[in-house]
């Protein structure tokens, strides 16, 4: 049978109960990231996925959106852009708030991330319930951009972002969920 890099690296991913507060399951990459050959499987997965693909930037969102998006746009050769939370961008931004699984929050872009008709693809670590992956989608949007699809390496469907997004037309790549 064929190698079934999804399961693997899902196992790579660890579960840390009622953090960072009771009744989340928080869903850890860093496994995944430490270990080479799990990592490098990872952008694997990625790079195949978009190496032919209409796309001319990688936009990462805050933070762990970063430790993907940078090195997947770097391996296609294309530029990166960082979507962060608000008070660290310190050129014109456009902003959206948003709520998270535990608590609120804002996000920032520059206002010359991007231009008008740029294709993008909008990346991070995972989507609870979708609000950071449709705030960076705003954003995006603010400034004309195209965004071809987000990615992320897990979904949470119980808490419906997956659905979410993509009910708002923005196509959804996930590696894996969990229930
Ligand atoms: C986490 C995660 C996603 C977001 C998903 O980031 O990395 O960005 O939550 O949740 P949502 O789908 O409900 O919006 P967090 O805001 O905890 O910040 P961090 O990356 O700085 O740890
Ligand atoms: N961000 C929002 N919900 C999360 C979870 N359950 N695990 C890791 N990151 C998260």
């Amino acid at each position: 049978t064929s190698f079934d890099y999804a399961a693997h690296l899902k196992s790579a991913i660890r579960t840390v109960p009622d953090w960072p507060q009771p009744g989340v399951m928080f869903r850890d990459i860093t496994p995944l990231l430490q270990t080479p050959r799990t990592f490098r499987l990872l952008i694997d997965v990625f790079v195949h996925r978009y190496m032919d693909a209409d796309v001319d930037l990688i936009a990462g969102l805050d933070a762990r959106g970063f430790i993907i998006g940078s090195v997947l746009a770097y391996e296609l050769n294309l530029g990166f852009v960082p979507i962060r939370k608000k008070g660290k961008l310190p050129f014109t931004t456009v902003a959206e708030e948003y709520e998270l699984e535990y608590g609120n929050a804002t996000v920032e872009m520059h206002t010359d991330a991007c231009r008008a008709g740029d294709r993008v693809v909008l990346v991070d670590d995972l989507v609870a319930t979708g609000g950071t992956m449709m705030a960076g989608y705003k954003l995006l949007q603010k400034l004309g951009a195209e965004v071809v699809e987000a990615a992320a390496i897990i979904e949470l469907p119980e808490l419906k972002g997956g659905e979410l997004i993509r009910t708002a037309g923005l196509p959804l790549y996930t590696v894996c969920s969990f229930d």
